[in-house]
């Protein structure tokens, strides 16, 4: 009965038009009902009030999500990308190229267990779930922990712990449960969870941070083989909560320096390349265990931080599939044995737990962490693979989970001192999408974005100004080791330097002029487009010319009675923002260890080039004189193959010569017609007083004259 008026109140408290319906049905619960509704609507509206966060325009516009009330855009004109060595290409979520390979799964969850599992983790202890001591009475569990043995390859079950109890404290992170209930039904599964641990508890006062740490925990969650479109195609709630409401900023020019998951990781978590490092693949000479590079949580560790690292997938394991994974375990709580015993269990639901999917159980092993050390600092980095490693189309199943962690961290307060990184290592590497130039691009271009503490967003404008300004330029995963080391100097006097050339801590301004060779991106990896040359002469750009001066026209057809129609007089240079040859040209890796590339054969390049970009969105631009007049404009446009459209706006135009007088008919009134506007009274009375004038205009642009030489001239006037 009551649970019958729970639910239907419910839904009366969903439309406006529940309200009229609950005056008419007031009862006592119905008016409790609207009470929660009301107090609900307010405070969101209060909490909206006072949570205003500052927001790339273009992060929206790229997923396809409009803005809301309780944000600040900003505008290209900020990131003032104009003069970057290293534009990135632009990319669709909804290219079609891209969309004939992908096929999302329809369901948001992958299909568990009805029955809520008997057994769950609660900071620490072993818990009995109600709702399974409710349907079969009485439990009792047998408990077996789930240990690593020698090495990253083997596992051990430790002593069973027979009975064991509602609220036992755990003996291990990892472990199975058998259990029996009073109705005679059975139970078994595997559980993670973090264990009580006094010495780690004890480690930031035996191990002290250095003085100038930030001391914010970091916190790095990430998926395999997810490029940054793919992720805002397939978690559009994720991407949008994480956008809109928590403040993230999306690095749109972080570009991979290699081929594969190691290279990916390796940089972040060493600064170095696989190549850098110690030798430590299988079956090479003198190849050691993965133990002795210089791991970032290791300086974490010695400075009083618990550290967590979980991979899933552990067939393909990152440091142990081609290298030769840890003799110890590297990190605190390290997932591999968990995996390695999960894995090899055979099941008829893959991507499940029980009740709960494989995913939930990562993200709860995240919480645990957060839960169990409250006061410690913390460094987690956890991978997920399952539902993307092989096809991207299982990736929807994480968006519900995952965006209800992000609220459940950030309602419990665990953002307010950490740093958030959400990350994928690369984008897909099928070759059918491998083949496409989107699919080129994307796989070079993975989702790596941050988000600092709302404090730190406040406290530290400057730092979130170079952290945006960044978000455009081109970033590598050195720079992210970088900004790790930043955090450990962060309070020092002296402005943070970077530790290598080749890389900068996210919070300094990575210069406009940094290239792939700076950043040390090989040729073949390196997404930037430049801008070549192209012949005036190409179809292509006297179209674009004759765009050009439309646009003009109909921008001026305000104020068509005072200024005159203009006409292209000259196109004098036109390029195009191109990618290299060597990434168009890119197979793959011909060797296992992704280090040495493959690249396309010479022959028929030129047509195979063309038709590989032909339907790709292009960007061009001209320098070009208009007459009458003679002003000098440059265009940058971006032009649609499909629709044979340029997509010409007025903020990407510029006038490169004076215009002196020459709009001074309507300059006061509208401002903003100055630079193309030339006044009609200029024309009729050229006609009239042709020495005068020719005069007057010579003084107004004198300067032009002698640099530029387009000053104009009677007859010219008269073209
Ligand atoms: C953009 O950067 C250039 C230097 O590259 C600078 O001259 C210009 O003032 C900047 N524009 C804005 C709006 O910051
Ligand atoms: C979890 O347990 C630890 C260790 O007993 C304790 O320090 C911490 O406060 C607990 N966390 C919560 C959220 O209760
Ligand atoms: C950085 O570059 C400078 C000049 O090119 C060079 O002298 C120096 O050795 C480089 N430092 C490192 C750490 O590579
Ligand atoms: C890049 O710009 C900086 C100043 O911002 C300058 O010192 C440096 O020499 C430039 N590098 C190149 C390769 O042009
Ligand atoms: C591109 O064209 C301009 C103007 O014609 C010329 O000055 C420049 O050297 C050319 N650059 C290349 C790389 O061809
Ligand atoms: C082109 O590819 C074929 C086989 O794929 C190979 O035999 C040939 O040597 C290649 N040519 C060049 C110029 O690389
Ligand atoms: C160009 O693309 C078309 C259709 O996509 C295909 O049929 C044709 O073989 C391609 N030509 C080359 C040279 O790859
Ligand atoms: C370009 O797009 C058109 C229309 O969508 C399509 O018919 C054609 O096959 C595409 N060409 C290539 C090379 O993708
Ligand atoms: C200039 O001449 C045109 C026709 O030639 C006329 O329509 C226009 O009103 C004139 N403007 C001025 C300011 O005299
Ligand atoms: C005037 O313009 C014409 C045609 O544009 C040009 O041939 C002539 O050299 C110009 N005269 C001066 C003085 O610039």
């Amino acid at each position: 009965m009551t649970v019958q008026m729970r639910r239907r109140c419910r839904r009366y408290c969903l439309g406006r038009a529940a309200i009229y319906l609950l005056i008419l049905f007031a009862t006592s619960s119905t008016v409790i009902c609207s009470y929660h509704f009301y107090i609900s609507v307010f405070s969101e509206q209060l909490n909206e009030r006072s949570q205003i966060f500052i927001i790339d325009e273009k992060d929206l516009e790229d997923a396809r999500i409009k803005p809301a009330k309780n944000i600040k855009l900003l505008h290209e004109d900020y990131f003032n990308t104009t003069n970057l060595a290293c534009p990135y290409p632009k990319l669709t979520i909804d290219n079609s190229e891209i969309w004939k390979y992908l096929d999302p799964v329809k369901t948001s969850q992958p299909d568990c267990e009805k029955s809520t599992n008997w057994v769950y983790v609660d900071n620490g202890t072993f818990r009995l779930s109600p709702q399974a001591l409710q349907k079969h009475g009485p439990i009792v569990c047998a408990y077996r922990p789930i240990l690593r043995a020698k090495d990253d390859f083997s596992t051990m079950e430790g002593a069973r712990l027979f009975p064991v109890f509602d609220k036992m404290p755990l003996v291990s992170d990892f472990f199975r449960a058998d259990c029996r209930a009073r109705d005679g039904s059975f139970y078994s599964n595997i559980h993670s969870g973090i264990m009580f641990d006094a010495g780690l508890h004890m480690r930031h006062i035996w191990n002290p941070m250095v003085k100038n740490h930030i001391g914010y925990n970091v916190l790095m969650f990430g998926f395999d083989s997810v490029s940054r479109m793919t992720f805002m195609r397939f978690l559009p709630k994720t991407f949008s909560y994480f956008i809109k409401e928590l403040g993230g900023v999306v690095l749109k020019g972080y570009n991979i320096v290699g081929d594969g998951t190691p290279a990916a990781l390796l940089p972040i978590l060493t600064g170095q390349t696989e190549q850098e490092l110690p030798e430590a693949r299988r079956g090479h000479e003198g190849a050691k265990t993965v133990d002795q590079f210089p791991w970032i949580w290791k300086k974490f560790k010695d400075n009083g931080y618990i550290t967590q690292w979980a991979e899933d997938l552990q067939v393909v394991g990152t440091f142990q599939m081609r290298l030769k994974g840890f003799n110890e375990p590297p990190v605190d709580h390290y997932a591999r044995p968990f995996y390695l015993v999960a894995e090899s269990m055979r099941t008829s639901k893959p991507y499940c737990f029980g009740s709960i999917t494989r995913f939930q159980a990562m993200l709860n092993w995240i919480r645990d962490l957060f839960q169990m050390y409250p006061n410690q600092p913390k460094f987690s980095f956890v991978f997920h693979a399952q539902y993307s490693h092989d096809s991207n189309n299982a990736l929807p199943y994480a968006d519900d989970e995952l965006v209800e962690f992000l609220k459940l961290m950030n309602k419990h307060g665990y953002f307010d001192n950490t740093m958030l990184i959400l990350m994928t290592d690369h984008g897909a590497r099928f070759s059918s999408l491998r083949n496409t130039y989107q699919g080129k691009l994307e796989e070079r271009l993975p989702f790596v974005s941050m988000r600092m503490p709302k404090q730190f967003q406040e406290k530290y404008p400057h730092l979130m100004h170079n952290l945006r300004l960044n978000s455009h330029r081109l970033t590598t995963p050195f720079d992210l080791h970088e900004t790790f080391q930043h955090l450990f100097e962060f309070h020092s006097p002296d402005a943070y330097q970077s530790k290598t050339n080749r890389s900068y801590s996210l919070f300094q301004l990575i210069p406009e002029n940094r290239t792939c060779l700076q950043a040390d991106i090989e040729q073949h990896w390196c997404s930037c487009l430049d801008w070549n040359n192209i012949s005036i002469h190409e179809p292509i750009i006297k179209e674009f010319g004759k765009q050009a001066i439309a646009f003009l026209n109909s921008f001026l057809s305000d104020a068509k009675n005072q200024c005159a129609k203009l006409n292209l007089h000259r196109i004098h240079r036109a390029n195009q923002l191109k990618t290299n040859e060597d990434l168009l040209k890119f197979v793959d890796s011909s060797d296992k260890d992704g280090r040495v590339p493959r690249f396309r054969n010479n022959s028929l390049e030129n047509s195979w080039f063309k038709n590989l970009t032909l339907n790709q969105t292009k960007y061009y631009q001209i320098q070009f004189e208009t007459i009458p007049g003679h002003a000098l404009f440059e265009l940058t446009a971006e032009y649609n193959p499909l629709s044979d459209k340029f997509l010409i706006r007025k903020k990407r135009l510029s006038r490169m010569n004076k215009y002196g007088k020459t709009s001074a008919c309507i300059a006061h009134k509208r401002p903003e017609f100055r630079e193309i506007c030339y006044c009609s009274n200029l024309l009729n009375s050229t006609r009239k007083f042709d020495t005068v004038l020719v005069d007057a205009v010579i003084k107004n642009e004198k300067k032009i004259i002698k640099i530029k030489n387009t000053g104009a001239n009677s007859s010219s006037l008269h073209r």
